[in-house]
């Protein structure tokens, strides 16, 4: 055969390979309001930058009539290509050809970019469309998950893992999604179960849809799994590059900076007036967090679960830094434990990401409840402290209001080593609130008193004037500075470019053993 004839084999077989799911296939996908693998990738990468990587790969299966069976490509497409002109790799299973299902191939193919992506430091994005482990291949296709699974490990914390669900994600195929970072999902048209709704009925008899099952917003809004949610898959697909315009491409590097027009000095007097004057009166935290953040935009993570701690990215004077914040317009900005488990996660994403961190805290103390004493508040709201504790990024703290007890430590106080604390002179800062304070250390003199109600109102006042302020903690060197509510953006990002060089190392180990 001459060379032209070999170039036009190549031609005709990687036309082929670009048919690989049938047409009824492909339409019925369509019919779904899905796009295709391809038409995934095409939309989530720069425009022709896709470059495929083993799209002659064929599957070995024998047996169920597998032979006759055998498009190029198999299941799944994987490849690199660039997102503003920075590398990821990416694979999207493909639901057109044998329903997206995984066997050996498909998971030797996963596997190769997972391996490339690991050398070489670059971001890793799975578009998950799938019905699981490949029937026919048995055992094998499960040790491919296997394979898959240890890789997501193996990478977690050095490269940004980010799995977008766009159809069934079913039994132990949601675990890879489940071990990397994030995992946004398309209203309606996707969902994830580790045992689906027949199974659910035949074992314990409740009746449920997949929707409600494993849904985009059951999982967004009750299971905490998912972190983001959007109405359709262009939506999910550009809010992959959004979330990667925060993010470095791994451990070793700083997340990337752009210029900003927001001024570094500007003063926000609209801070001053945000703390209504009852303490017992809740305010939205958010609009602290956006009114400091460059320009007002905050990328928000979780935005439907553990409402009660607000998480997400943004930037000051053009930085990237992850911003935890108690939220007193839900719960009264109490910790519970989905809140704890959320902060948590995310602190640990931050530092193994070289993510500065900010803490606005008004958090009047763990949520009470038997039902949370009962579900391990112990053992949850310590995985938050842990996470705090461990990490080794510049974290700066903001106490705007409340800061009491157990709570006031766990969200990053001086002696779990924030590095710098600030506190609004609204802030109140002890070990309880004024109320519950009188009614222990002064229950036997009130009870003595003639007028029990007035003596307990008195000492109360005198509680409240003795420390509901910042200055019992700025005389202890607790708080660094107690700042007016209209500079915190200039005093954050002052605190930002002197940490900027912060270097901490943990004692050497194998790992630590947080709490379970
Ligand atoms: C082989 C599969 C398949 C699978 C779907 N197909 N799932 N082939 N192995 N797991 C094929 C179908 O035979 C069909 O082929 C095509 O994909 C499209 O599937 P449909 O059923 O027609 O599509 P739809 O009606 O949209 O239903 C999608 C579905 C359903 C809900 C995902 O296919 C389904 O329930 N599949 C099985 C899911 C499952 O139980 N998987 C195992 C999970 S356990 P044709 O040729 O007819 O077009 C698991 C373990 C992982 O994954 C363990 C890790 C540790």
């Amino acid at each position: 055969m001459g060379t032209e004839a070999r170039i036009e084999q190549l031609r005709a077989l990687r036309e082929q390979a670009l048919h690989a799911g049938t047409q009824r296939a492909v339409a019925r996908q369509h019919e779904q309001g899905k796009m295709t693998a391809r038409e995934r990738i095409e939309a989530l990468l720069d425009k022709g930058s896709f470059q495929e990587i083993d799209q002659f790969v064929r599957h070995q299966t024998t047996g169920f009539g597998m032979e006759d069976k055998r498009p190029y490509g198999d299941a799944v497409l994987t490849g690199h290509g660039t997102i503003e002109g920075r590398p990821v790799f990416v694979f999207a299973e493909d639901f057109t050809v044998f329903g997206g299902s995984l066997g050996k191939v498909v998971a030797d193919k996963i596997c190769k970019v997972m391996d490339l992506a690991l050398k070489t430091g670059t971001p890793v994005i799975g578009l998950k469309d799938s019905g699981g482990a490949r029937i026919q291949e048995g055992v094998a296709a499960l040790d491919g998950y296997g394979r898959i699974f240890e890789r997501n490990v193996r990478a977690s914390g050095v490269i940004p893992q980010i799995s977008v669900i766009m159809g069934p994600c079913a039994g132990g195929a949601v675990y890879s999604p489940a071990l990397t970072d994030f995992i946004i999902q398309v209203d309606q048209t996707s969902h994830m179960f580790i045992t689906g709704p027949d199974v659910i009925k035949a074992v314990t008899g409740e009746e449920v849809t997949m929707e409600e099952l494993g849904g985009a917003m059951t999982h967004a809004s009750k299971s905490g799994v998912t972190h983001f949610v959007y109405a359709d898959e262009q939506e999910a697909l550009d809010a992959v590059r959004y979330l990667l315009s925060y993010l470095p491409q791994n451990n070793m590097e700083m997340p990337p900076s752009y210029p900003t027009a927001d001024r570094p000095d500007r003063i926000d007097d609209e801070l001053d007036a945000v703390i209504p004057d009852s303490p017992s009166q809740p305010y939205d935290m958010k609009t602290v967090i956006k009114t400091v953040l460059d320009e007002g935009e905050f990328f928000e993570i979780n935005e439907h679960w553990a409402q009660n701690l607000v998480i997400g990215l943004g930037r000051l004077n053009g930085h990237c830094v992850g911003v935890l914040a108690n939220q007193p317009a839900v719960l009264a900005g109490t910790l519970d434990i989905e809140a704890s488990e959320k902060g948590a996660r995310f602190v640990r994403f931050c530092d193994a990401f070289n993510i500065p961190l900010i803490v606005f805290v008004d958090v009047p103390g763990f949520l009470p409840g038997v039902d949370q004493e009962h579900g391990g508040i112990i053992r949850h709201g310590a995985k938050l402290l842990y996470a705090f504790c461990e990490a080794t990024v510049p974290r700066v703290t903001v106490i705007t209001r409340k800061a009491y007890g157990g709570a006031y430590l766990v969200m990053n106080a001086r002696g779990i080593r924030a590095d710098l604390v600030f506190a609004w002179p609204s802030a109140e800062i002890a070990v309880m609130g004024a109320q519950g304070a009188v009614n222990i250390i002064h229950r036997r003199e009130i009870e003595s008193d003639p007028d029990p109600e007035a003596r307990r109102a008195e000492l109360i006042a005198d509680y409240e004037e003795r420390f509901n302020n910042p200055y019992v903690a700025a005389e202890l060197g607790l708080v660094d500075e107690v700042i007016e509510p209209r500079e915190t953006r200039v005093k954050l990002i002052r605190a930002m470019e002197v940490l900027r060089n912060k270097r901490e190392t943990l004692p050497p180990k194998k790992h630590g053993n947080g709490p379970q």
